[in-house]
């Protein structure tokens, strides 16, 4: 019995052995294996595993969010796409028809989305008339004390510390709504030196990275400036790492969605957007990313991560009775906000969720640095999206960064505390209506990304 054990034993660590001695230089056997092969069990620097976010994002959020995306108050966005570049000014307006964006005709916009922009409860209404009252001047002695006082509140709120985003003045003139389901993202052709320099100026600048460290890919080195950048990634600090994480997050999102509904065919007769493998591949296969790909994969369920833990937290202010999706159909509004709570409750019951109290919780000087840090550097890339030359990427770029800026917000705001029921959520919390339509695309972008790699899993399984 007790050889029989040792010669077992024995036997398994020669395996083991040869595995082992193998299993670094061995190609992975199948196509879908090496994009995939990082990309399941357990994440870094959070506590969730990639099959459960599958589960629940499959099969539970993404259908209903698909249906509330599809409302007449998330369908339309007020965007300007007007708004020069502030870095540079040659900017390549790429004359391709699928870059083109149509704006809405004011006919087509239901009037109660048009006639404010923050229309949705009695509280903004009042803010409303306080803002009309500021345009005319300091504050109005004619109006009430407590129109006064949400008159402050909401100028503290507007140059607030809490925004992550360059927000657009939706009152200028260049400023117009623009119908998302006629405008979907998908594959443009926007590529090549306009495309790279946006997202190499983003990563270069923008991402908290000294140059004298080369990002994999940027410039086609070897293995050791790999190395060298993922030993300067693992020596940050969490939140700064984090940075550049939800960066290549939201970056991969973007080619997958690019990656599905790719050109595939383009006549007079016909256009056709589907699942391009090869371009999937290009972007996420290990061997031809030299390893980068899988790992882009795992910072897009970092992204969803952080997403999905910021709609948790904000569940309180939507729960608000005074709350309203307002576009002046009653019957239609309150549906709306029924099912948005149902999504809202079904994300905060997922068992795995992020904690950001990991973040910023040193040190609380050099924590509230950080956070600051943090913010500019966000900011930025939210400025840099008006330099995307393609129309219909750059709404899309702006709709995400604002989307995300605004999970940031939320996640780092101290005046929504979401775990104290009996106080109640605070009042002091905002936010505005392109801030709503902007989070819940976004996050429906990235849950649209989670649910699009099942069907390259599939798609890449007769692949070799
Ligand atoms: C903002 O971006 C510009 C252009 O890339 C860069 O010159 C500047 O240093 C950036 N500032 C911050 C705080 O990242
Ligand atoms: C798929 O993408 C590749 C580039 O990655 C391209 O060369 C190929 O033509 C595309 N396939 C189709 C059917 O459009």
């Amino acid at each position: 019995m007790g050889r029989a054990w040792g010669l077992l034993v024995g036997l398994l660590g020669v395996v083991w052995l040869l595995r082992l001695g193998h299993g670094e230089e061995r190609r992975p056997e199948t196509a879908a294996q090496r994009c995939f092969c990082q990309v399941s069990g357990y994440l870094d620097d959070c506590t969730c595993d990639v099959e459960t976010i599958d589960k629940f994002n499959n099969y539970r959020l993404f259908p209903r969010l698909q249906k509330l995306l599809e409302s007449d108050y998330f369908r339309y966005y007020k965007v300007n796409l007007k708004k020069p570049c502030p870095f540079w000014n040659d900017i390549n307006q790429c004359g391709r028809r699928d870059c083109a964006v149509k704006p809405c005709h004011s006919d087509e916009v239901p009037d109660g989305i048009k006639s404010a922009s923050y229309k949705y409860s009695e509280e903004a209404n009042r803010i409303e008339e306080c803002e009309q009252a500021e345009r005319l001047g300091a504050v109005d002695e004619s109006l009430s004390e407590e129109t006064q006082k949400a008159v402050l509140q909401w100028t503290k709120h507007d140059d607030s510390s809490d925004s992550f985003c360059e927000i657009d003045d939706i009152q200028s003139p260049d400023a117009e709504y623009v119908d998302l389901l006629l405008n979907p993202e998908r594959y443009t052709g926007y590529k090549g030196p306009d495309a790279w320099r946006i997202w190499s100026v983003i990563y270069e600048e923008n991402c908290f990275k000294p140059q004298t460290i080369q990002r994999p890919l940027a410039s086609g080195q070897g293995k050791s400036k790999e190395n060298t950048f993922y030993n300067w990634l693992e020596g940050l600090c969490v939140e700064k790492r984090a940075f550049y994480r939800l960066i290549s997050g939201l970056h991969a999102s973007i080619n997958v969605h690019l990656s599905a509904r790719y050109l595939l065919q383009d006549t007079w007769l016909e256009k056709k957007w589907g699942h391009n493998v090869t371009e999937f591949q290009q972007r996420f296969d290990g061997i031809l990313t030299e390893g980068e790909g899988p790992r882009r994969l795992k910072n897009l369920y970092f992204l969803y991560l952080i997403e999905l833990r910021a709609l948790s937290k904000v569940l309180p202010f939507f729960e608000r009775p005074d709350f309203q999706l307002f576009t002046g159909n009653k019957v239609q509004d309150a549906e709306n906000k029924a099912l948005l709570l149902e999504i809202l409750h079904e994300i905060k019951s997922f068992p795995l969720h992020f904690d950001e109290n990991s973040f910023f919780a040193g040190d609380k000087n050099e924590a509230h640095k950080l956070k600051e840090d943090f913010r500019l550097h966000f900011r930025n890339i939210s400025r840099i999206m008006d330099c995307v030359g393609c129309f219909k990427c750059r709404l899309w770029g702006k709709l995400q960064t604002q989307g995300l800026g605004t999970a940031l917000k939320i996640l780092f705001s101290e005046k929504l505390i979401a775990n104290m029921p009996e106080s109640g959520p605070s009042y002091e919390f905002q936010l505005t209506r392109q801030e709503i339509v902007s989070l819940f695309n976004a996050f429906g972008r990235i849950s649209t990304s989670v649910r699009e790699l099942e069907n390259f899993r599939h798609l890449l399984q007769n692949v070799h």
